[in-house]
């Protein structure tokens, strides 16, 4: 299989546009959580979860019986995928996507069986999702909203897919939850196939201490839970979570900041006559076409960070929507690099 390579290394001193990260940071809650120095024996113990479950199962609505954490949502994909894949197993999954889901398909050795987003829209494949559900599908793996495209799938859609796959394990990964604000959770008391995984890595500002939230019956979070280590979240990024999920306001606040650069940055492409899909996240996927690879090299020289996504969609590339005065400025650099600048 194919290596996961993203450009991981140095991005620190530069403009991070690149990972959906939340570049201002986390709830000066969570810093007062690390700041205060812990005890020898809560850094000497192994770490517990079941006070972490009841509180974020709360924070969901949903049973502490019905959640599970793991070291960010990467790992509860990989858990689900290990649950329920077995070699040759089909994993139907919606391109492009997070590209985490075909590789743990992979790595598990299940089949990766694609299915393009429709059209010059990109909207969700809802029929051809369906017909490509067959004996040895497993998994359905969907993020909603997705990652590089923008767009989420209505609870029609979802409760459709659930249906025609009642034997396989539909994920919906609502990393960016947090920016468009439905969720599927309402489905889980219908759906026994149904898993739901968020993040603490996006509008939390905390990708750093890795931390993902698996949401499913009880039933299937026992299934799950007996494939993954024990001890796998450690103690400190559940007591940041804990702290993180009672800052309600920051996150409100950060979200507005974002969804009103967002607007801004449209009114600029429209301004600029760039094309770009409408997003339900804190990213937009535009398209620069034949320009788009000097232009990503020519804004990192400049110290700004954009991820291209030419390899998924031919000349697009994706950047990361944060406070206002960041968009302003890649805006700047993009306009100086298009006009001919180096
Ligand atoms: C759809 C989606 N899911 C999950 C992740 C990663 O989340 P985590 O940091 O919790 O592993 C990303 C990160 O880019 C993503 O785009």
């Amino acid at each position: 299989m194919a290596p996961y390579n993203p450009p991981l290394e140095g991005r620190g001193a530069k403009l991070r546009l690149d990972f959906n990260e939340n570049v201002s940071g986390c709830s000066p809650k969570v810093l007062e959580v690390m700041r205060e120095s812990p005890s020898r024996g809560f850094v000497a113990t192994y770490p517990e979860y079941s006070e972490a479950r009841r509180k974020l199962g709360a924070h969901l609505g949903v049973d502490a019986d019905q959640v599970i954490v793991g070291a960010g949502t990467d790992e509860v994909i990989s858990a689900v995928i290990h649950a329920y894949v077995d070699p040759g197993d089909e994993v139907i999954i919606p391109s492009p996507s997070f590209s985490m889901f075909k590789f743990y398909a992979q790595l598990v050795g299940g089949v990766p069986r694609m299915v393009p987003y429709r059209g010059q829209a990109l909207s969700f494949p809802t029929d051809e999702i369906a017909h490509a559900v067959g004996s040895r599908t497993r998994a359905i793996l969907i993020a909603s909203p997705n990652n590089p495209t923008g767009g989420v799938l209505t609870a029609e859609q979802a409760e459709r897919i659930l249906q025609v796959a009642d034997g396989c394990a539909v994920l919906i990964d609502e990393a960016y939850f947090d920016f468009h604000g439905q969720t599927m959770l309402g489905l889980l008391k219908r759906w026994p196939n149904l898993f739901v995984a968020r993040t603490f890595s996006k509008a939390y500002g905390m990708a750093g201490l890795r931390l993902g939230v698996l949401a499913s019956q009880a039933g299937n979070i026992d299934v799950v839970r007996k494939g993954q280590s024990p001890y796998g979240v450690n103690s400190l990024a559940i007591r940041c979570a804990l702290a993180a999920i009672q800052d309600t306001s920051y996150v409100r606040e950060y979200v507005r900041e974002v969804l009103r650069a967002r607007a801004f940055l449209y009114g600029s492409f429209d301004e600029l006559g760039i094309p770009y899909w409408p997003s339900c996240a804190n990213f937009v996927l535009f398209e620069l076409g034949a320009k788009t690879k000097h232009a990503c090299i020519a804004l990192s020289d400049r110290g700004i960070l954009i991820r291209d996504q030419s390899a998924n969609i031919p000349g697009t590339a994706r950047v990361t929507v944060g406070p206002l005065a960041e968009t302003v400025r890649f805006l700047a650099e993009l306009k100086g690099v298009l006009n001919g600048g180096p």
